[in-house]
C-alpha cells in the first residue's frame, strides 16, 4: 500500500510551499560533482526524449535517494520529495544543461 512514490496531498503542500527551484537544488547539491569541469560524476543534464523520460527520472530519483558507487544517498531531510521530482524533470528535459541561471 505505501510506495515511494506516493504523495499525500497535504505533505505534497507542505513539501511545496519550502521547496527550492530544480537549478537551486542542483547547484547546491549536485553541481559540485556532476558539472562538467568537476567531472567527478558523469554528466546528467542532457535532455532525454519525451519516451524516457519515466525511466531516467526513475533512475535519477532511485539514484540520489540510495547512491549509487562513490555517490552518496540524499535523505528527504536534504532534498523533499517534491524537490526531487521537479529536479528529475528538470533534468530530464534538459533545462539545467546550461546550469547559468536555468535557461532552456
Ligand atoms: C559527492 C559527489 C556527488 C554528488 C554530490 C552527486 N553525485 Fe551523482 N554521481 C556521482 C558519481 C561519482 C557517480 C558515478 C557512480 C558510478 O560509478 O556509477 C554519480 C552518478 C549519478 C547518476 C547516474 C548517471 C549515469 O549516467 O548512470 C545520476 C542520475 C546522478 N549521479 C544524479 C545525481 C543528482 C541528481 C545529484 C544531486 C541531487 C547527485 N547525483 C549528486 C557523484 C555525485
Amino acid at each position: 500500500m505505501l510506495s515511494g512514490i506516493l504523495v499525500l496531498p497535504t505533505q505534497a503542500a507542505a513539501d511545496e510551499a519550502a521547496a527550492r527551484e530544480p537549478a537551486e537544488v542542483y547547484r547546491q547539491v549536485c553541481a559540485h560533482c556532476h558539472a562538467p569541469d568537476k567531472a567527478v560524476g558523469p554528466e546528467i543534464t542532457m535532455a532525454f526524449p519525451e519516451a524516457a523520460h519515466e525511466s531516467w527520472r526513475a533512475y535519477i530519483e532511485t539514484t540520489v535517494r540510495h547512491g549509487r558507487a562513490a555517490m552518496p544517498s540524499f535523505r528527504p531531510a536534504k532534498i523533499s520529495d517534491a524537490e526531487l521530482k521537479a529536479l528529475s524533470a528538470a533534468l530530464a528535459r534538459g533545462e539545467l544543461a546550461e546550469d547559468d541561471g536555468g535557461e532552456e
